[in-house]
Parts: structure tokens; C-alpha cells; sequence
């Protein structure tokens, strides 16, 4: 059996001791993922193999100089090109995780643990899984405590899943992964949250009210604007949601040098609208809404006037 291997990168960590991505402090070490930044903070991520020597923007640079060094450490390739050597936080390694379907951003990532209300402890159900961005994030928030299940239809998907996992986040007893869809999934589970990224989640939104418990999480992370009508749609006509929010997020990047102090001109300008949704009881003549005032200025959602 062939150890698989993702892009660019080297054997899966399988050491139980193995702890992931953390950036605790420790000095860096052989299996380390690492992200070189050259001197325009352009990213380079790695992984530390004692004697080999790493091929970057034209020169090499030995691992063994590194080992044993701290997070943070400078370098020099045999070009004389300087390196700051890091380990990454998730925030700069899901853009780079290696991947054959498109990741759920680290901007949209925050707004789903904190709008999707994840905590530790939590049972959540995630689809698709892809590259497992929103997984490792989950993973993360519930943590060793909690429960994520995962469900992907494509099995190479599924697999590309699990090698990032096991790089970045280590041994996961808390996680587990169905290859198969989700509609199936569904059927015998009782869980808190549950978050889909796929094309059509109109389709599991009866599923997924029978899955949750009473007052839990609902989300569906989606592209464009015909789909986020097409979901919240089946939300408002099934009954059994309510406090139902379509948002999306922008974050734009700031230069600051000298006196140049402006937004920087690229953006990641669109990536998906989040729409969540809590589970209600379902009173079948008459869909409950809470009485919503529109937000801005001083409205509250729900408040008296
Ligand atoms: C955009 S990717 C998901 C990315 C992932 N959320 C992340 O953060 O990395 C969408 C995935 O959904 C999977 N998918 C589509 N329909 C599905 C279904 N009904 N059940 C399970 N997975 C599905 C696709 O195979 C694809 O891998």
C-alpha cells in the first residue's frame, strides 16, 4: 500500500502524539506543514523532512537548519533570499490546503462558527466535506468532546478529506465520514447544527428539520442569489424555522506602509451567502415568524415599538 501524499507535500503523520496543526510554541519538527513568506509575504507551504532540501523561488534550503529552530525563524535560501519560517494558523492554511474542490473561505469560516453558534460539546453535521476546510474548523470549535459528522459523496473527495485532516489537525476520534449523500445521511440522526455546502440544499430541509433538536442550527452556505432564494424559500414555506438570516461577509485588506494608508486594491470581492435558521415547532397552518423589524440604525430584530 502506497502512503497517500496531497500536493506538495510529504507522508501523513500517523503518531497518536501527533498533534496537528498548533502553533503552541514548540520548536519546529520533522513532519511540520510550514509556511515560508518571502520578503513580499508571498506563501510557500511545506513540509519539514529531516535531510532533505526544499526547492523555493529558485534556491534550496536545508530542512535540518531548521529543525530544532522557533516557530518564526529566519532563513536564507542559496540564493540569499530571505524566508520567515511559520507554522500556519488555519486562517492561512485553508487557502493553501491542497485541494480538488473549492474551500469554504476563512472569512465565511468565522461567521459560520459564530452565526452556526458551534461549541464545545456540540454534535454537527457537515456536507459536502470536499477538501475539509469547514471540517477541520469544526473539529476545532466541538472539540474532543463533541461530534462531527460528515457526509461526501465523491470518494476521492472523501479521501482528500481525510489526508487533510490527518495532516492538519491529527488523529480526529470525534469525526466521522460517510461517503454517500446526505439526504441518506440524515434520516437516523439526532444532532445541534447542520451545515451544508452543496448546490441544492432545498432539498434536505424537511431532513434536516426532523434531525435537529428543538431550537437548533440550520445553515446552507451557497454561491448565488437563486439559490439563497430557492432556500430560504423552503424554509419560510416548510414552518419549522424561524429567526431565518441571509448575510454575506466582505473583508477587505488594508496597505499600510509609509504614507500609503489605503484598502489594498484586490479583494476576494465574492465567495457565498450564509443562511441560517433555527428549528421551531412546526405549527402547519400558520409558518411562525418572529416579528422582524429591518436592521440597520437602532432596530432590533423582534422588538416591541
Ligand atoms: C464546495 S465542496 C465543499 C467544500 C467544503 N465545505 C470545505 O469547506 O472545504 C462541495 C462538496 O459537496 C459534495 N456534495 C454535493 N452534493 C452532495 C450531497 N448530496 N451529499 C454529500 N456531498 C455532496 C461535492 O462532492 C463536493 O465535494
Amino acid at each position: 500500500m502506497t502512503t497517500p501524499r496531497g500536493p506538495g507535500e510529504g507522508a501523513i503523520p500517523t503518531s497518536t502524539t501527533f498533534k496537528g496543526l498548533r502553533t503552541t510554541g514548540e520548536p519546529l519538527r520533522e513532519g511540520d506543514s510550514v509556511i515560508f513568506f518571502d520578503r513580499k509575504d508571498r506563501e510557500y507551504l511545506k513540509t519539514l523532512r529531516a535531510g532533505e532540501t526544499i526547492s523555493i523561488r529558485g534556491g534550496t534550503i536545508a530542512v535540518d537548519d531548521l529543525l530544532g529552530k522557533p516557530d518564526g525563524v529566519s532563513v536564507r535560501s542559496s540564493h540569499k533570499e530571505r524566508f520567515v519560517v511559520l507554522r500556519p494558523t488555519l486562517e492561512r492554511l485553508i487557502p493553501n490546503l491542497p485541494r480538488k474542490a473549492q474551500v469554504i473561505y476563512p472569512k465565511d469560516l468565522g461567521l459560520i462558527l459564530m452565526w452556526g453558534d458551534v461549541y464545545p460539546g456540540a454534535t454537527v453535521v457537515e456536507a459536502g466535506v470536499g477538501p475539509g476546510a469547514l471540517t477541520l474548523a469544526l473539529l476545532r470549535a466541538v472539540g474532543p468532546e463533541g461530534r462531527v459528522i460528515s457526509f461526501e459523496l465523491r470518494e476521492e473527495h472523501a479521501r482528500a478529506a481525510e489526508r487533510n485532516v490527518a495532516r492538519y489537525y491529527g488523529v480526529a476520534p470525534q469525526w466521522t465520514l460517510e461517503v454517500g449523500d446526505v439526504t441518506e445521511g440524515l434520516r437516523d440522526l439526532t444532532v445541534d447544527r447542520i451545515f451544508l455546502d452543496l448546490p441544492e440544499p432545498w432539498r434536505q430541509t424537511d431532513l434536516a428539520w426532523r434531525a435537529l433538536r428543538p431550537g437548533g442550527v440550520f445553515m446552507g452556505y451557497v454561491p448565488t442569489v437563486l439559490q439563497v432564494k430557492g432556500f430560504v424559500d423552503s424554509l419560510k414555506e416548510h414552518g419549522g424555522f424561524a429567526c431565518v438570516d441571509t448575510m454575506e461577509t466582505l473583508v477587505r485588506y488594508w496597505n499600510v506602509k509609509e504614507m500609503s494608508v489605503r484598502p489594498q486594491h484586490r479583494m476576494v470581492a465574492h465567495t457565498g451567502f450564509v443562511t441560517t435558521a433555527r428549528r421551531i415547532e412546526k405549527e402547519p397552518s400558520s409558518p411562525p415568524q418572529p416579528n422582524r423589524v429591518e436592521r440597520g440604525g437602532e432596530s432590533v430584530e423582534g422588538r416591541e415599538t
